[in-house]
């Protein structure tokens, strides 16, 4: 049999089928409780609203929601979107500066096709977003991950890491950044370091990419200003997406920015998928302006919140000495630090053994560099689920050690 793999391109050399998805095969063998996935609960979304919406959009408009639509996306949800960003987080965005996508994973490959190319350098937090590595990474060039603390990016060490590239010859188009309940931390960037961060954006002339899936999901703590509404110069390219405060399977997202810079995105998308499915365009931009969203919205947090007290009362009660976790104000994740001697890619067969699973946390660091920690989810698990699962984890920690 021939192997066709040598015709592939070189940069596919990056795209290897990665090692977690292989370790979260054996998450979903019956009996495992898995703490691993990064689904939404399905019982968050309101199938009852999206058809009768579907319905009347179907009955009123047809045959227009049915037809190709242009690469920015349907003027009915930009508009909606700018309306809703302006009254919420206070974006001072026009239909201009939006441009719909098919999800913001779309939105982060494009990222990747339009910024990255050998010799570049893009900066990302330590850990960050698995599926964005992936997204960057056939581009080539180089991701340095700015490790992060308990108030988000480190960025002392983000203006040193700035410099040293500078001194060294390095260009970086821009600083990807997850402020708000990050994936995987759950770690909420404070207001002095968003402000901060800007400073060193404007310092060095980069882009900064906030992507905010998470930020309407806030079960504690106080709202903090988004950077793109911090942004005085245009450098801040925003990312939203109804998959988290609607439903995923609408693959739906959207970015605002400066309009140079949409413009080339619109380009690149254009290339990718020529236009967002033009019917979910229509459902959302209905969800939006009926009030729909805005009302469904309570019920997420409150089923989220719950299944966070949960699981951080259930990690409070059983975790041996040595363990830490973050306590997240929002959002789908959080962020559990075992003992330095603790492999947790080693450790995961024992915990498949103890029918519990996790996803490891070097997958998060672009260089693979911290080994003991672990990414927990805490939305899609049933309430039983969470305090087995808690506590066959505690067990496998306990035993490990
Ligand atoms: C930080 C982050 N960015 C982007 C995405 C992709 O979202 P979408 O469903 O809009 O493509 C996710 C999904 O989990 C995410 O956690």
């Amino acid at each position: 049999m021939t192997d066709f793999s040598r015709l592939l391109a070189e940069r596919t050399g990056s795209m290897k089928a990665s090692e977690i998805r292989e370790l979260l095969k054996y998450a979903s063998v019956p009996g495992v409780i898995s703490f691993a996935g990064g689904l939404p609960n399905p019982e968050s979304f309101p199938v009852g609203g999206l058809k009768k919406i579907t319905d009347k959009i179907l009955t009123e408009k047809g045959t227009k929601a049915l037809q190709y639509g242009t690469t920015e996306g349907i003027p009915e949800l930009r508009e909606a979107i700018a309306k809703r960003m302006s009254e919420l987080k206070g974006f001072d965005a026009k239909m201009e500066n939006i441009t719909i996508m098919s999800g913001s994973q779309q939105a982060l490959d494009l990222l990747g096709k339009l910024y990255m190319e050998p010799g570049k350098v893009a900066i990302v937090e330590g850990p960050t977003y698995l599926a964005a590595l992936g997204a960057f990474r056939p581009y080539g060039g180089e991701i340095v991950g700015v490790r992060m603390d308990e108030d988000g990016l480190d960025t002392n060490l983000l203006e040193e890491t700035m410099k040293k590239l500078k001194a060294e010859g390095k260009v970086v188009p821009f600083i990807y950044t997850i402020p708000t309940f990050q994936n995987p931390s759950g770690v909420t960037m404070s207001e002095e370091r968003r402000k901060h961060l800007l400073e060193i954006a404007a310092e060095h002339d980069v882009i900064v990419v906030e992507d905010d899936p998470y930020g309407e999901l806030r079960y504690a703590g106080k709202e903090l200003p988004n950077l793109k509404a911090m942004d005085k110069d245009g450098r801040v390219v925003y990312f939203g997406t109804v998959s988290k405060i609607l439903a995923p399977g609408l693959r739906t997202g959207w970015i605002i920015g400066d309009e140079e810079i949409i413009g080339k995105f619109v380009i690149a998308k254009q290339a990718a998928d020529l236009c967002t499915n033009t019917l979910s365009q229509h459902i959302i931009a209905e969800a939006f302006s009926s009030g729909m969203v805005d009302a469904h919205i309570p019920e997420i947090r409150k089923l989220y919140s719950r299944k966070r007290n949960l699981m951080l009362d259930m990690l409070e009660d059983s975790m041996p000495e040595g363990v830490t976790w973050t306590k997240p104000e929002g959002g789908m994740f959080l962020w559990v630090w075992v003992p330095e001697s603790i492999n947790t890619k080693e450790m995961f067969p024992t915990a498949l053994e103890k029918k519990v699973a996790y996803v490891i946390g070097e997958a998060f660091y672009p260089d693979r560099s911290v080994k003991n920690a672990m990414r927990l989810n805490f939305t899609y698990s049933s309430d039983e689920e969470i305090k087995d699962g808690v506590k066959r984890l505690a067990d496998t920690i306990r035993d490990y050690l």
